[in-house]
């Protein structure tokens, strides 16, 4: 590696850094669901996602881990040549798939437990002292008889000792769900994983659900409800299903791409899709009605000088500069991209988010879509100027350029009593 490369890659480190640095603080003390199938465990990768898993943890947030067993229970049928039966896509239970349940559950168990055991243990992950447990937390009873067919020992699931699991998480451990549930009468239960994940992420107010998938993504970062309707893929209904009993946040992500979790984690575009229902904010471009709204939110800042003033005749002429998130018609952040005269570049301007609704990165879904904008218009830069908010910005990939560095128009009109910091962002993919 030249010297000009090895810059390159502690520069890229650094902006991974900057990037990371306020989703750590953020999703530190926060509650993460993270399920995966029988295929992702018999992945070549799974130690990576584990070795992930544990970073994750040791930043501080939350974890519970629930594991899918449906190819290890099949191979173990098939190794004895019992039938594998399934009505209406769920399993029949009967007493050998059951057996074949508990062992493959306690193998698959005892695989996850060591591999993340030996991970904690690790000098740079043991000092934050953490566990994994795993345990009968699930009370299940059975699914019954559906069209004539009785499923026999697959269950569905009354109720999860979720008091039990956050003394877990509360005392720093990793919590790990088998799909297997006990009744009161002393049976088990098989139950589907993607179940007992929903369930989990209900009963513990679980910041996200991610599904971790070992089937092709192949769609849009962000989808709404609405959206993702319209996709088929395996997770899709579990994924609704965990929106409309309250989870907010669902994320799916490709488990075979290098890093994914981590990078779905702390970076701000991601690289998996993120469900959320979305019901009050839209993001949108202004019209004339949100002008008023606007210059209630931007007021403050600029009587601060924070921002520069505008008249509302000529936020009137602008307005079709300006994107707002609005929440019930009130427009909650605002921010303006206008062209300047160097055909590359576009400038985001006005941009604030209402302090009563700072703190849970509207500011970034603001920059991201404005970024896309401008991508979408050919710019391959962004400028900003700014007395207040430098540091925002580097942290999210600006960096520092000089009043000769602005296009013309806005070296011209270059304010020097405001003394602006100039910041520049290069725009791609
Ligand atoms: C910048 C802004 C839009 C971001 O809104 P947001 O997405 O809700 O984000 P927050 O305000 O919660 O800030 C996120 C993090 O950045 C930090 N931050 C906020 N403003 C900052 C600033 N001016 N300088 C450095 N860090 C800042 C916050 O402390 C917070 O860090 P934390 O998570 O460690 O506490 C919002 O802070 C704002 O409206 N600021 C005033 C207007 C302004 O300065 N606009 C830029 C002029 S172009």
């Amino acid at each position: 590696m030249n010297e000009l490369q090895s810059q390159g890659h502690a520069i890229n480190r650094v902006s991974f850094f900057r990037e990371a640095a306020p989703y750590i603080h953020s999703h530190r003390g926060k509650t993460f669901v993270v399920a995966f199938a029988g295929e992702v465990i018999a992945s070549p990768k799974f130690p990576q996602i584990m070795q992930d898993l544990a970073i994750i943890s040791s930043l501080g947030a939350r974890l519970i881990l629930v594991h899918g067993t449906r190819p290890q229970i099949d191979e173990r049928l098939h190794n004895t040549n019992t039938p594998v039966q399934i009505h209406n896509g769920i399993r029949v239970t009967d007493l050998p798939t059951l057996l074949a349940a508990q062992e493959a559950i306690g193998f698959l168990r005892i695989r996850i437990e060591n591999q993340l055991t030996h991970i904690l243990n690790q000098p740079s992950i043991s000092s934050h002292g953490l566990g994994i447990i795993s345990g009968n937390f699930i009370t299940a009873r059975p699914m019954g008889i559906h069209d004539g067919v009785d499923y026999r020992f697959t269950g569905l699931i009354r109720r999860i000792n979720h008091g039990l699991i956050q003394q877990q998480l509360d005392a720093n451990h990793i919590v790990l769900l088998s799909p297997m549930g006990y009744s009161p009468t002393g049976e088990a239960y098989n139950l589907r994983y993607e179940h007992v994940a929903i369930v989990a992420a209900k009963a513990l107010t679980a910041d996200k659900l991610i599904f971790l998938s070992y089937q092709p993504l192949n769609m849009p970062r962000k989808l709404t409800l609405d959206e993702a309707q319209t996709y088929d893929h395996e997770f899709m209904l579990p994924a609704l299903e965990a929106l409309d009993d309250g989870v907010d946040r669902v994320h799916l992500i490709d488990a075979e791409m290098d890093g994914a979790l981590l990078l779905e984690m702390y970076t701000r575009d991601g690289v998996g899709t993120m469900i959320s229902e979305d019901k009050f904010e839209q993001l949108r471009s202004a019209n004339v009605e949100d002008i008023s709204s606007i210059l209630n939110l931007i007021r403050p800042l600029e009587n601060k000088g924070t921002l520069v003033k505008r008249s509302r005749e000529h936020l009137e002429i602008e307005i079709h500069n300006f994107h707002v998130i609005t929440r019930d018609d009130q427009v909650i952040a605002c921010a303006a991209l206008y062209n300047t005269d160097d055909d590359q570049v576009s400038e985001l301007a006005c941009f604030v988010v209402h302090p009563q609704y700072r703190g849970s990165q509207r500011g970034d879904k603001l920059l991201d879509h404005i970024t896309q904008l401008a991508h979408q218009q050919g710019k391959t830069k962004l400028v900003a100027l700014t007395t207040h908010t430098t540091d925002w910005f580097r942290e999210r990939g600006f960096i520092k350029g000089s009043i000769e560095d602005l296009p013309p128009n806005k070296k011209s009109l270059y304010n020097y009593q405001r003394n602006s910091q100039v910041l520049f962002k290069q725009i791609t993919e």
